[in-house]
């Protein structure tokens, strides 16, 4: 374990499912808030914000749109958005009106600014002993998500994060080697991808089976070839979803 206690904890990072009931103190989502004001931002634009969802109700749709219970029982729930419509408003307000918040290289540069203010939030909620876990499953249906969090035109929600204190102690899902992943100024390409990955096949079917005897595809290239295989239609509906957003993305190959 490494002296510094940030890098303890993130090297020794794992996603939590089950917290406790008790809702965190203001001063540690204060914390958290400020930790995601601070994030650098690309521009300084500041182009994306926080949704903190407290409503009991809304905690429940999400949860059925994630597909997944536990989501209802987060004590602090955050949707992470793409926001152009400040920064539209503002121009629009002060009487310089301007057609390019809602070009593609608009939305990737907020998407982006999203992303890394969740990581923040995460390292600095883990740097405090909470337990996190991000949710991609909020995009399992964009249109009631819009709906239910009222996202105006030129916003679009990124992720979703549950933060609480740990109720469980899940063990550290093995990762693949670094040489798999970070290569030295040009992209590696391995001769043989099998046997570049048979190594850490090996390490996650015994992590899988320990979990769950009975986990019929332990292996990490069985799981890709599940969840490669497993794509959700309504997912792929994406670019029509940022169309309607307001987002001037250009049309599919086959429109
Ligand atoms: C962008 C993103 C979306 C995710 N979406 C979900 C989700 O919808 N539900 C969930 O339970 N976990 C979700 N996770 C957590 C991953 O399943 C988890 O990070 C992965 O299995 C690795 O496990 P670890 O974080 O414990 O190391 C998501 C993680 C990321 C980075």
């Amino acid at each position: 374990m490494p002296d510094n206690f940030t890098l303890a904890h993130q090297l020794a990072h794992r996603t939590y499912r089950a917290f406790r009931p008790e809702p965190l103190p203001e001063a540690t989502i204060n914390t958290l808030f400020e930790v995601a004001r601070w994030t650098a931002t690309s521009s300084a634009m500041q182009a994306s914000s926080i949704l903190n969802i407290t409503d009991p109700n809304l905690k429940a749709q999400i949860a059925q749109i994630c597909n997944q219970s536990y989501v209802a029982k987060a004590p602090l729930l955050l949707i992470f958005i793409v926001d152009q419509y400040r920064n539209n408003a503002i121009t629009n307000d002060i009487g310089h009106p301007i057609e390019t918040a809602g070009l593609p290289s608009r939305f990737f540069q907020a998407f982006t600014d999203a992303c890394i203010t969740a990581q923040n939030v995460v390292n600095a909620a883990e740097s405090m002993g909470l337990g996190t876990c991000y949710l991609g499953s909020i995009l399992n249906d964009i249109p009631q998500l819009v709906q239910a969090l009222k996202l105006p035109q030129l916003t679009f929600p990124v992720v979703g994060l549950m933060v609480g204190l740990p109720d469980q102690d899940p063990g550290q899902r093995p990762r693949m080697d670094k040489s798999l992943r970070i290569f030295d100024n040009t992209y590696t390409v391995f001769d043989d991808y099998a046997q570049a990955i048979a190594d850490y096949d090996v390490i996650c079917e015994a992590y899988y089976r320990q979990r769950d005897p009975k986990i019929e595809t332990p292996t990490f290239s069985g799981q890709l070839v599940k969840r490669l295989s497993a794509a959700n239609p309504r997912r792929e509906l994406i670019l029509d979803f940022l169309r309607a957003q307001g987002f001037s993305l250009p049309e599919r190959a086959d429109d």
